[in-house]
This record gives C-alpha cells, sequence and structure tokens, in this order.
C-alpha cells in the first residue's frame, strides 16, 4: 500500500495532510526519514508519524447497551448520539447496524465493515430480532395470530412478515420480528390498537444482551458472537 493512503488508514487524515505530513519530514519508515507519498508500505515495515507508530485498524464490531435519550445519527443538534458513548479511535468510521428509537434500549452492533451490517439488517437475510415491549393496553391473546398472520402498517402497501408473540404479563411481551422497518413494532401495536409504552430489544439473531452490559457500556464482539451472527 502506498505510504500517504496508509498514514490516511491509520490515522483518519486527508490524503494532502498525509502528504504535508511527509514534505515536512514528519514520517520515518523503519528509523529512515522518507519523502516519496507513493512509497510502498509492507505490514512488517514500522511507519512513525511525528514520534507515534501507526497502525492499521481492521474492522471492528461492537456490541452497545444502548440507553434511552441517545440517538442513533452521526451527528444531532439536539441530542447525544450513541457514538459519544463509544472510546474508540476513527469513530467517525463506525455506524449502526439499524437503528433503534432514541427512547428505546437494548443491544444496538456498530461496525466499520459495511457488507457484515448490510447483511445482518437487509430484509433478505431474515435476521430475527427480539423486542421486550410494555404496552399501554392489555395485550389480548389475539394479538398472537394477528402478528403471525402480519398486520398492515398505516401507509404501507404490505402486510408485516409473520412475526412470533409471546405474552408475559398484563402490559408486557416479547415480539420477534424478521424484518426492520420504520418503527415497525410500535406501529404494529398501533395496527392492533395497542400502544407501545416502552421498547427494549434484547436479542438479534442468536445473539443476546448479555446480562453483564450495563447500560450505556460496549465491548467488542468475541469470535463466538460473530459466528451466531452468521446463523
Ligand atoms: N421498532 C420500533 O418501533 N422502534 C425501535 O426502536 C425498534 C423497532
Amino acid at each position: 500500500m502506498r505510504l500517504d493512503k496508509f498514514i490516511c488508514d491509520c490515522t483518519g487524515l486527508t490524503r494532502s495532510q498525509a502528504g504535508k505530513a511527509i514534505r515536512q519530514k514528519l514520517v520515518t519508515i523503519n528509523g529512515e526519514l522518507v519523502k516519496q507519498a507513493a512509497l510502498q508500505v509492507t505490514p512488517s515495515d514500522q511507519v512513525m508519524l511525528d514520534g507515534e507508530q501507526l497502525q492499521l485498524i481492521g474492522l471492528r464490531y461492537f456490541m452497545l447497551h444502548k440507553p434511552a435519550g441517545y440517538i442513533c445519527a452521526n451527528d444531532d443538534p439536539d441530542h447525544p448520539t450513541v457514538f459519544t458513548l463509544l472510546d474508540e479511535p476513527l469513530v467517525e468510521r463506525l455506524h449502526t447496524v439499524g437503528r433503534l428509537d432514541m427512547d428505546t434500549t437494548g443491544i444496538l452492533l456498530l461496525t466499520d465493515d459495511g457488507q457484515w451490517s448490510h447483511r445482518i439488517s437487509s430484509p433478505k437475510h431474515h435476521v430475527a430480532k427480539t423486542y421486550r415491549v410494555w404496552t399501554a393496553d392489555a395485550i389480548t391473546p389475539d394479538a398472537i395470530s394477528l402478528f403471525a398472520e402480519g398486520v398492515m402498517l398505516r401507509g404501507e402497501k404490505d402486510p408485516t412478515k409473520t412475526a412470533e408473540l409471546e405474552i408475559i404479563g398484563e402490559h408486557e411481551a416479547l415480539l420477534t420480528i424478521h424484518e426492520g422497518r420504520y418503527h415497525q413494532v410500535k406501529r404494529m401495536f398501533a395496527a392492533i390498537g395497542n400502544k407501545v409504552e416502552q421498547l427494549h430489544r434484547e436479542k438479534i439473531g442468536g445473539l443476546q444482551l448479555p446480562a453483564d452490559l450495563a447500560e450505556g457500556e460496549y465491548r467488542q464482539l468475541t469470535a463466538a458472537e460473530l459466528a451466531l451472527l452468521k446463523g
């Protein structure tokens, strides 16, 4: 890889900023000052920028226990974003895998691997998502068959795909859906005349939000967890 591209990939600098640093004699390879941006860097080379060793950041996969009050967007003028909860270099390269509403809590995946996130969030791959739902009105047993058959959401042409509802209490249920339409869970309950008061995502595919990951905390996914998401 070219030296200037290597510097950009490691630091987030632009090509022209990387070129400038090279011209300013801030860059060494294996202890030797270098002047050419086009020089090839190999994995065993030790590249230093202004006295700091540069290292390529590989693809990253995180899970966050999203608290209420945070927004799944890169920036927002009025609310903190979920990215403010991450203490990572080049955080601007990360994106969320799908979105949770600002008031929804629970498991949220973040990555800089666009292909991976597309596979998990694309309806074609049917990755199930399970939500714990608390409602304003009592959940009646007929909701189970209505959601299994699919309901019409306001303003949409096609009914929702089959979804599994497990009633836990009068106002509490687990709902597993296999697609990710805008405000889907809230709109599904609205479609049967109820209202979601609180929403928490517990599971994505085979991956459960771990009990020891407190609200606002995040960590890297393990190899075993990544394998679970492959299905
Ligand atoms: N469905 C919703 O309505 N909101 C969410 O945050 C996630 C799914």
